[in-house]
């Protein structure tokens, strides 16, 4: 059985969108408006790729995929814990069957991310030795970069090495390794791998401060001359309090200093929560309070979620000569890491997709910002 819905008509286009329902009464998307094709003349559009869908175990999720975007990243399959468990061990089946995935179906790879303090695997966090964790930073970015130079087309080299105030997160890379640890990372990685593109990555880095810091970072390695591509904008925002302006002040200065410019890894939270930010050592109280739609999202915050998300798309697309890409972090609600941060078991609704695949009104207000753009 085909049931068909029209969407209100956007610039006199109508969004079609048809379900089938097959034996099981289980409904699978057949034909759907596509955001990579919307966007096509502005960035191109990316995901988060859990194992199973690198593994392309659920069809439904993996033609969703194919069809809306023509960017992923793998959601923790390239960290260090997971491609480098031991000293001299590598694991590359999963990057490998990724990369194999993005060449038959044409979507580019983001690889995510060289260096980050955390998904560290055991061995390099009870390194003691400064000369032995220089060995093992040189090590894992010559192996894992080189082996995927110009396969993929860019690496997140250094993720999240500051704090909200813009200084160095004091982490086991600056502790042992110094101040200049992301100049050396972007310049190994640019020897590694001459045929990517090398971006700096981190949360809230459009707020004041921080943007700041990462300012002085970027300019500390463009300054010793070695090569900085883009500078990658997470985007873990909040229902409601989206920071537009200080999101179109690090647009204009970022790009100022002649970077591509990044939305990584975006999401709208709508639980409870006291602070922002994606900071994974942070967590909350588990209480029922903290989890309250359990049962469904409300269409007050429903229709909140859907405007944040069109005026985003909005303001991306008014800076679309200066933002090579955006990316969702994850294809649909059940994935996202949402559901178990910062307070474990909620029921979270940050993306465009539903539990079901289905596009939510989210989508639809990002569609019609897309198609209703005057481009020249
Ligand atoms: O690999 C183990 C698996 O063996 C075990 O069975 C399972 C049981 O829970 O856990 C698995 O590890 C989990 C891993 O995701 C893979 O699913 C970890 O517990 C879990 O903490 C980990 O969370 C990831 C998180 O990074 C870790 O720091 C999220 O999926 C991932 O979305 C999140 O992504 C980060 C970006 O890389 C950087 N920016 C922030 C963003 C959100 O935290």
């Amino acid at each position: 059985m085909i049931r068909k819905i029209v969407f209100p008509m956007l610039c006199g286009t109508a969004i079609w969108i048809a379900f089938s329902s097959n034996k099981q009464g289980d409904s699978a998307q057949q034909q759907i408006a596509s955001l990579k094709d919307v966007f096509k003349k502005d960035f191109t559009i990316g995901t988060a790729m859990n194992t199973p869908q690198i593994e392309e175990k659920d069809p439904v999720t993996d033609k969703l995929i194919r069809q809306q975007f023509n960017v992923v990243t793998p959601e923790n399959i390239m960290k260090a814990e997971v491609i480098h468990p031991q000293w001299n061990e590598y694991n590359f089946d999963l990057a490998d069957k990724l990369v194999t995935y993005g060449k038959k179906n044409h979507i580019g790879i983001n690889a995510h991310t060289l260096i980050w303090h955390s998904q560290l695997p055991v061995f390099a966090r009870n390194i003691k030795n400064v000369d032995s964790f220089r060995t093992f930073f040189e090590e894992h970015i010559n192996t894992v970069a080189k082996r995927y130079d110009g396969q993929v087309v860019s690496w997140d080299v250094v993720n999240e090495a500051l704090n909200e105030d813009g200084t160095m997160r004091k982490s086991i890379f600056l502790n042992k390794l110094g101040d200049d640890f992301v100049t050396d990372a972007f310049r190994l990685a640019a020897k590694a791998s001459p045929k990517s593109e090398l971006y700096y990555n981190d949360y809230n880095n459009e707020q004041p401060a921080k943007r700041a810091g990462c300012i002085r970072l970027m300019k500390k390695i463009q300054d010793a001359g070695v090569r900085i591509d883009g500078v990658g904008i997470q985007g873990h925002w909040h229902v409601g309090k989206v920071p537009f302006k200080d999101i179109e002040e690090s647009i204009l200065q970022y790009a100022a200093m002649g970077l591509k410019v990044m939305f990584t890894e975006l999401d709208i939270e709508v639980l409870p929560r006291n602070f922002q930010g994606a900071d994974v050592n942070q967590r909350m109280r588990e209480d029922p309070s903290m989890n309250p739609y359990v049962n469904g999202l409300p269409d007050s915050v429903q229709q909140q979620l859907a405007s944040d998300y069109e005026n985003l798309f909005k303001l991306f697309l008014k800076h679309r000569d200066k933002i090579s890409r955006v990316t969702f972090w994850g294809v649909n609600d059940a994935q996202s890491w949402l559901n178990g941060w910062p307070v474990r078991g909620r029921t979270n609704y940050p993306l465009l997709f539903d539990r079901e695949n289905k596009p939510k009104p989210a989508f639809f207000k990002v569609i019609e910002a897309g198609m209703n753009f005057k481009r020249n």
